[in-house]
């Protein structure tokens, strides 16, 4: 069967051309001039690919791009963009493209980028999404999900960074009957400017604001039938708090500018690191939103305490990591293994992917011996240093730093963000870079 490519341009000429290119290659084509039209295609005709340009009235590219991401559907999409409107296109590679290409298209190009394309969506369908691991507290977690997709009451997920709330999150999408062919839209509440986060959540309308040139419809809207995941709760301001509780409570939501609420169906899971327990009594999250939204409450334990899980993970991202990469199949030593089972993978799974993924480069597809990750595992995650030992070592003095403002915050990233200087998101990319966590 040939692979079907959904391919959407306003410019009649050049949908042609294009749409002969891909049949000539071998694809099934079907195409659409709009955001709008190329949705209603998506959802009937489910491609294997899409190819939208970006600039279209009244739907554009970004309007298709994030159906895609919002209804968890992983699929390749490659941006087409005319020369000048580059950032439009990194905005779109932000936002989950695969890859962009520049009018006038080079057809070469196209198709290599086509094929590469569907390359990596074919891989993704095969190994996304699955929380692995055998341990009994990870069977506990699986089994927790069928039961908490069959509900429609609040989750809220903890566990320490990297631990897989995003994925138990879409796996409790994938997995309830009433939600799943809705959307999944996530909201990540620390990467969203202040300013903006408003209007993610609830929507706005038209000149409700300088630059609310159109009506754009929130988080809330989006998930409407579906499941809405907000990731990062505990950096949610205290002045937002107040307007998510009414909208959690009474299922309504009033955009900005609007005269009158709007109904919403959707169920919400939540998520953080921080411990919002301890925020609430320093009374920097509000009792009433934590009980709301903490109808029932699921931690994912960190790596360390999931026994064998880390052979059976490591395993798994090995053989995954040396398929994409093109190496022939590759084992992992008992003694590389057994360096990774004393080690305490601060950063988690996460950590745990990132190693495999670097050692298997490192060893060029050969066997994964110690050599091959101990100079990529940290010897301790945070180096200290004091009088005796002057630290000018940049990434230790960095991460030193990143510790301090944290702990003299109490890890209230937001404050701690704001005493280094940098963004919150900046913040977050580096305690994820380090693995840096509470314990
Ligand atoms: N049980 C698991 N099986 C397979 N992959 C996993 C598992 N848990 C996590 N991962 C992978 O580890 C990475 C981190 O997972 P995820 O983003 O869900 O973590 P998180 O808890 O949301 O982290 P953070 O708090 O930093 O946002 C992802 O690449 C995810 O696919
Ligand atoms: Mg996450």
């Amino acid at each position: 069967m040939p692979e079907k490519i959904l391919l959407v341009e306003d410019e009649e000429k050049l949908r042609r051309l294009l749409q002969l290119v891909l049949s000539d290659a071998g694809y099934e084509v079907k195409t659409a001039s709009d955001g709008g039209s190329a949705v209603r295609c998506w959802k009937e005709w489910q491609p294997s690919l899409v190819l939208t340009d970006l600039k279209m009235e009244p739907l554009d590219g970004l309007h298709v791009l994030r159906y895609g991401q919002d209804h968890n559907v992983d699929i390749p999409c490659i941006i087409l963009t005319a020369y000048g409107t580059v950032e439009a296109a990194v905005e779109a590679m932000k936002n989950g493209a695969f890859d962009f290409l520049t009018k006038p298209v080079d057809h070469v190009q196209l198709l290599e980028v086509v094929k590469q394309g569907l390359e990596a969506g074919q891989f993704k369908t095969h190994h996304s999404g699955e929380l692995l691991g055998s341990s009994d507290v990870m069977q506990e977690i699986r089994d927790e999900i069928s039961m908490l997709a069959a509900t429609d009451s609040a989750v809220l997920i903890l566990g320490e960074s990297g631990t897989g709330k995003e994925l138990m999150a879409r796996a409790i999408h994938r997995t309830s009957l009433k939600r799943k062919n809705g959307p999944f839209v996530r909201l990540n509440c620390a990467s969203i400017p202040l300013d903006l986060l408003e209007s993610e959540l609830f929507g706005h309308k038209k000149g409700s604001f300088t630059g609310a040139t159109t009506d754009h419809d929130g988080a809330f809207i989006r998930a409407d039938g579906g499941i809405l995941f907000l990731d990062e709760i505990g950096d949610l301001p205290l002045a937002l708090q107040p307007k998510l509780l009414h909208a959690v409570e009474e299922k309504e939501i009033l955009p900005l500018g609007a005269n009158k609420p709007q109904p919403v169906s959707l169920k919400i899971l939540s998520s953080t690191n921080l411990d919002l327990q301890e925020m609430v009594r320093r009374k920097e999250f509000r009792m009433d939103l934590f009980y709301r939204l903490n109808t029932i409450q699921v931690t994912l334990p960190p790596l360390r305490e999931r026994g064998n899980d880390v052979e059976e993970l490591a395993t798994a991202f090995l053989s995954f990591f040396t398929r994409e990469f093109g190496f022939p199949d590759t084992a992992l030593s008992n003694d590389a293994l057994h360096v990774m089972r004393t080690y305490s993978w601060p950063g988690n799974v996460r950590e745990l992917r990132n190693v495999m993924e670097r050692a298997v480069l490192k060893c060029q597809g050969k066997e994964i011996v110690p050599d091959c990750i101990s100079t990529i595992l940290p010897e301790t995650t945070v180096k200290h240093c004091d009088d005796s030992t002057p630290c000018l070592d940049l990434v230790a003095k960095e991460q030193e730093l990143l510790l301090t403002a944290l702990k003299q915050n109490n890890w209230n990233k937001t404050k701690a963000a704001r005493e280094l200087n940098i963004s919150r998101s900046a913040l977050r990319y580096r305690i994820k870079k380090y693995g840096i966590s509470k314990s």
